[in-house]
């Protein structure tokens, strides 16, 4: 099969189609024709080395891929050969084959093509599951996403609104404010020109956000907290910035705040029901029309390091998809 190797970390540049081995088929796990692979910014930090999880090189990078089942391992009883369906994978995406485990593949709404799907687990699982579970987030609520164009935060803003929640979406430039308010926030704010914590007050009366969902850290996290309302939540996601906050303790004090840290991977293994469970709410949302994933480039298999180049540009709105068979 036709698939991208990462021969050695740190090396973006030098990620390539190669010609390799399908990987092999075991217990409890999914073998896929895999049609599209979505591009995560984890992924990116994986080749250079830096994620928490190493695998030994070389290696197909990729934690999400939508395709159709070729064949199930023993123990399989959720899916079979020819279902369309969408996988999260530790690595392996960006191929014509990947296999994943049973337990964090799920059907396509029939509502969804391939490429929407090959966009869909990480982010819209992440925004469902850290809200949901984590945030508990009530109708009414107000939310603040940061990064509100981006993979995660853009399904973010889809994802409150879709519970009930009044959405301000925080973005790095005018272009990514209106692409938040198209996907449904109220309001928006435009964080490299605009104070973040002013903005937010006018727009609830003084109180600041109930929740903050923030897959950016760095400055945008410190800003937020300022922002957040009195007895708030703020949700830890990620650190597209590169720096990782530090939390000044008397502030989460003195505010009565919560930080609540998520990571949807995790379900994978520890609660995967909680996973099928958010899949098939999501899965109805989006056949309602009321989850509209945007894809702002859709790309060959081997422009791998073009994609990585957008999402360090910060030029990506929505997801970048890969279509494998393109
Ligand atoms: N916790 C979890 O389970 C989970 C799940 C998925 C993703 N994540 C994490 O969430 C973060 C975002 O992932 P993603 O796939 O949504 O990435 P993405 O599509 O690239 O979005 C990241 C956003 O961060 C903002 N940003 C601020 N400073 C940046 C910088 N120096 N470089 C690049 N972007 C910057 C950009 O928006 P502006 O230009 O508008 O500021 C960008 O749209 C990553 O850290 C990822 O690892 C965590």
């Amino acid at each position: 099969m036709r698939a991208i190797l990462c021969r050695e970390y740190g090396a973006i540049d030098k990620l390539a189609v190669a010609d390799v081995a399908e990987p092999p088929l075991r217990a409890g796990q999914v073998l896929i024709d895999v049609h599209a692979a979505g591009i995560n910014f984890g992924e990116m930090l994986m080749v250079l080395g830096t994620y928490q999880e190493k695998p030994p090189v070389p290696f197909t990078p990729g934690f999400e891929a939508a395709g159709v089942v070729r064949a199930t391992g023993d123990g399989v009883t959720n899916v079979k050969p020819g279902d369309r369906v969408m996988a999260a994978l530790p690595w392996g995406g960006y191929a014509e084959v990947a296999v994943a485990a049973a337990n964090a593949v799920f059907p396509i709404p029939s509502s969804m093509d391939f490429v929407t799907a090959a966009a869909f687990p990480i982010a819209y699982g992440t925004a469902y599951g850290a809200f949901a579970w984590r945030a508990h987030l009530g109708p009414g609520e107000t939310v603040l996403v940061l990064g509100a164009a981006g993979g995660v935060g853009l399904a973010a803003v889809e994802v409150a609104a879709a519970m009930g929640a009044r959405v301000i979406g925080a973005a790095g430039d005018a272009e990514k404010c209106a692409v938040a308010q198209a996907h449904g926030a109220a309001h928006t704010i435009d964080y490299r020109r605009e104070d973040l914590r002013e903005r937010v007050r006018a727009f609830t009366d003084g109180r600041g956000a109930d929740v903050v969902f923030d897959p950016v850290g760095g400055d945008a996290f410190a800003q937020a907290l300022r922002a957040v309302a009195w007895s708030g939540r703020i949700l830890v996601i990620g650190f597209a910035s590169g720096s990782v906050p530090q939390i000044p303790a008397n502030h989460v004090l003195v505010k009565n705040v919560d930080i609540v840290g998520f990571q949807w991977g995790s379900y994978r293994t520890r609660r995967p029901d909680l996973l099928t469970q958010g899949f098939a709410r999501l899965a109805g949302w989006h056949a309602e029309g009321r989850l509209r994933p945007a894809i702002s480039h859709r790309l060959k298999l081997a422009a791998v390091p073009e994609a990585y180049r957008l999402l360090r540009e910060r030029r990506a709105t929505g997801k970048i998809v890969l279509e494998t068979r393109a």
